[in-house]
């Protein structure tokens, strides 16, 4: 699946809410790699906070602001990258994380990821008056990139401890050193 890839880096993408920055910073600890997250990049090129660059400069000025970071991402060396959930959902974008990483995609049903970001105010795109029901469009409008990733893994009934385990198991493999349970 990987055979002849460069896996350097290990990329977590994914819907809002399934755990890609928490589980990717203890990945990272584990692995011994620095981590990254997409969203805090744009924060300190934009200046300002997500919901700042959605308010004042619009979505499509924020995928170019994400585009632009995806390209910086290459130079990157053993790093776990946490994306913004909509990230993949540009192909380019993918196709270049998967020049330089293994791309391991975290999942949850609509069900579930509203549990788990309802009152957190902080996500622009559920402002809406139907954070349920945008929540399902944009999972379903995405779900065909989300499927592109090199290795799916359901958040569902699982701790982060789990889901932790089950990704750097899947990383060292692909590195082609497996982890020994
Ligand atoms: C977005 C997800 C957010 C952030 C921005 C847009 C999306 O990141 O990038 O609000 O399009 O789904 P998280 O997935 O880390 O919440």
């Amino acid at each position: 699946m990987t055979s002849g890839r460069v896996v350097r880096n290990l990329a977590l993408v994914g819907f809002m809410g399934t755990g890609k920055s928490s589980v990717g910073q203890l990945v990272a600890a584990q692995l011994h790699f620095r981590f990254a997250d997409t969203d805090e990049l744009i924060e300190a090129r934009a200046g300002k906070s997500i919901s700042a660059v959605f308010a004042e400069e619009g979505e499509p000025q924020f995928r170019e602001h994400e585009r632009a970071v995806v390209e910086e991402l290459r130079n990157f060396h053993r790093t776990v990258i946490a994306t913004g959930g909509g990230l993949v959902a540009n192909e380019e974008n993918l196709n270049s994380l998967k020049s330089h990483a293994l791309v391991i995609c975290l999942w949850a049903s609509p069900e579930t990821i509203w549990e788990r970001v309802r009152g957190q105010p902080h996500r622009p795109l559920l402002r809406t008056p139907d954070p349920p029901a945008k929540i399902r469009q944009l999972l379903a409008e995405r779900e065909p990139f989300y499927r592109r990733a090199d290795v799916l893994v359901s958040t569902e009934l699982r701790s982060v401890k789990e889901v932790v385990h089950h990704v750097v198991h899947q990383f060292r493999l692909a590195r082609g050193h497996p982890s020994h349970p």
